[in-house]
């Protein structure tokens, strides 16, 4: 018979160790043991609890690892009021608000100083000694159920030496360092600082990813059920003694410093409350050095006494100021938030904000990326939000300032808002896998005749939703088909303008092959691989015999061609609808094949010996060089000034002195109808 009283003895110890452990490596940044040791430790303990279940314990070191078992981060009412803090931008007001307290007071007040660390806000409840559940934010009243992702994050003890109820409230972060690698390791570098990251990290629906992200933890308040101790100070150190991180840089002000004395706080400063300015005016300047970011200070009153006296507002405690470094980006609020489907079912939840200025445009969208980042900002419609432009272009939701009324973040819809279809989650995000769904036909056209690919600049948005609409225009190859004549009689629908649509579809068919092909609009497919493929092969049918093969090794060879795109490129390649969509293209002029120079010259040299001035503007050439590319292309020649030479003049709308040069020489001049004719007709 096994002696069951020893393995229990030996379970308890292994823990021990392990908690001491974490504790030295985590908390105090003195490691007791080595990695190997750790290991051995964990993996013998890990061991015996599965061979002897019965001595299973929920705090046990074995259950930070994180499981797989979804977990919806249920909602859960908080037993405290989780405000928020009022803030200023200058150390005058910080002043002020010193001095008015001072006032209301009537006696010294005794001030507290920490970092503000820029991370997502949790609050840990504590019963009998161990972690009962963490909660994040919230709307303050609500948070969400994040209990088995904060057991996973080491710094945070599951067992405490106190029996009696307490919260506590502090912040999660990842250091500057962390950040880096693991937004792009494991987030396509969505996140544009470690907060959102941070927040996004606590939120994740499997605790076992979770555990992947380096998250660290600091408490700044502690809240008992049962009134215990009297003053801010005290509260921290009692933190520091249960084992939690307390950040090492306290600032404490005040004419008498008996307390400051006892602070077991490394980097603790003290001073009288006329020493707080030069105090700022210091973090300021080491706050780039310090490993983790934040965003100021947060002053606090000591006297627990004197917080009572100086009570709260509905959103914060007047007993506290953040004095923050950075002045806001813009600030807005989320008026809706809708989902939208790509060209490649992409569902991409996009904000739409009431319009706000922000260096020098005015937004009223923003895009919210996915699922993992509406969580970790924990956005929802009715939020006032603070926003950026990141490198300058994308607008994005940085933060949320204030809740609205609903607590829980958006939640993506399940199916398709275009056709219904589930949307399928795929990496980080959720697709719409209809072949048939009309937002990603209706995409596929609106990328084929976008500036950078066809540009048919007449087939704006608003005319191709109109021809998608009524059933006109639905495959790419239905835009070269479609007889425009047809849309006489509908409003809006001209001479003129059908005209002018049928004029910018027949130029494009002067583009070249590599830009036909990446405006197929092919997955991975885009310019960059487009010209390797093009450069490679120079012409579609030896692309598709190679995709024939189905040997990746082929398309690998091509430098910059990694395994998997080289995977696409084969299976768009032997995709009967893809053969069939290029041979239709084919058939109706356009390029799918690279002529070399030689070749070039060979086959299009109608307008070889020819030499051109260009003029005035044009309605399907701007800018007006697209009309030069035409003419080189044709193995003309182009000229900046009229003179004898001169061969021809092509001259658009409100021509100046170049148009009287060249009737004045006689010059033959050719106008922008003509003009489409002879390059339709390759004759002139
Ligand atoms: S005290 C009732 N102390 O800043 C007072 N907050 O903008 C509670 N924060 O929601 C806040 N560092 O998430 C406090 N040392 C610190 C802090 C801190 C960061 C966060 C906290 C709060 C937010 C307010």
């Amino acid at each position: 018979m096994e002696d069951l009283l020893k393995i229990e003895t030996e379970i308890i110890e292994l823990r021990q160790k392990i908690i001491l452990a974490d504790k030295s490596y985590f908390v105090d940044s003195d490691p007791i043991m080595t990695d190997l040791e750790y290991d051995k430790l964990f993996n013998k303990l890990k061991e015996l609890e599965e061979k002897y279940p019965q001595f299973d314990d929920k705090n046990s070191p074995t259950k930070r690892i994180g499981s797989d078992i979804d977990n919806s981060l249920p909602e859960k009412e908080h037993l405290i009021s989780v405000l928020s803090l009022d803030k200023c931008y200058s150390i005058n007001d910080l002043l002020d608000w010193i001095k008015k307290n001072n006032e209301k007071l009537q006696s010294n007040i005794e001030l507290v100083v920490e970092p503000k660390i820029d991370g997502a806000s949790v609050v840990l409840y504590y019963e009998n000694g161990s972690l009962s559940y963490a909660l994040t934010r919230g709307n303050g009243f609500f948070g969400n159920d994040i209990t088995e992702n904060i057991k996973t994050i080491r710094s945070i003890p599951l067992t405490i030496d106190y029996k009696e109820k307490l919260a506590i409230r502090g912040e999660i972060f990842i250091k500057k360092e962390d950040f880096k690698n693991f937004n792009e390791k494991y987030c396509d570098n969505m996140y544009s600082n470690p907060r959102n990251l941070a927040s996004g990290s606590i939120r994740r629906l499997k605790s076992k990813e979770t555990a992947l992200f380096p998250l660290n933890i600091f408490l700044y308040e502690a809240f008992f059920i049962e009134d215990k101790i009297n003053n801010h100070i005290d509260n921290l150190i009692f933190l520091k003694e249960m084992g939690f991180p307390i950040n090492s840089h306290i600032g404490f002000f005040t004419n008498n410093n008996e307390l400051f004395k006892k602070m077991p706080f490394k980097d603790a400063e003290g001073g009288t409350t006329e020493d707080i300015k030069e105090y700022i005016e210091k973090f300021s300047q080491i706050r780039n050095s310090l490993p983790y970011e934040i965003d100021g200070l947060v002053i606090k009153i000591n006297n627990l006494e004197d917080r009572e006296q100086l009570g709260f507002t509905q959103h914060h405690p007047r007993w506290a100021l953040a004095y923050k470094f950075d002045a806001p980006l813009a600030q807005t609020k989320v008026l809706s938030i809708v989902t939208q489907i790509g060209r490649g079912g992409r569902a991409t939840p996009v904000a739409n904000l009431d319009p706000v200025e922000l260096s020098g445009s005015t937004i009223a969208r923003a895009t919210l990326h996915n699922q993992d980042y509406i969580d970790s900002i924990g956005v929802n419609v009715g939020d006032w939000v603070s926003i950026s432009k990141r490198g300058d272009v994308i607008p994005a939701v940085e933060e949320v300032l204030e809740k609205g009324e609903l607590s829980s973040p958006y939640k993506i819809p399940q199916n398709c808002p275009s056709c219904n279809s589930v949307l399928v989650k795929d990496g980080a995000h959720l697709f719409c896998q209809s072949l048939d769904c009309s937002k990603k036909l209706l995409g596929t056209l609106q990328y084929f005749v976008s500036r950078d690919q066809m540009d048919i600049e007449s087939l704006g948005d608003k005319t191709l939703e109109f021809l998608f609409e009524k059933g006109f225009v639905k495959k790419i190859p239905d835009i070269y088909l479609f007889d425009y004549t047809k849309l006489i009689g509908f409003e809006g629908y001209k001479d003129r303008k059908i005209n002018k649509i049928k004029e910018s579809i027949e130029i494009s068919k002067n583009k070249d092959f590599k830009t036909v092909l990446s405006s197929l609009g092919l997955k991975d497919i885009g310019g960059k691989v487009s010209e390797l493929l093009v450069d490679n092969y120079s012409d579609i049918d030896v692309i598709i015999e190679k995709a024939s093969q189905k040997n990746i090794e082929i398309f690998t060879l091509i430098d910059g061609v990694g395994e998997s795109i080289a995977q696409s490129i084969i299976n768009h390649f032997t995709n009967p609808n893809v053969l069939e969509l290029i041979q239709k293209l084919k058939e109706i002029g356009l390029n799918f094949k690279q002529y070399s120079k030689k070749e070039e010259n060979q086959s299009n040299i109608f307008l070889s010996g020819t030499k051109w001035v260009i003029t005035g503007s044009f309605d399907n050439f701007k800018p007006r060089e697209k009309a030069a590319d035409i003419i080189k292309k044709f193995g003309g020649e182009i000229m900046d000034s009229v003179s004898s030479k001169t061969t021809y003049l092509l001259c658009g709308e409100d021509a100046g002195s170049k148009l009287t040069k060249a009737q004045t020489l006689g010059v033959k001049i050719i106008k922008e109808d003509e003009f489409i004719r002879i390059i339709k007709e390759e004759k002139i």
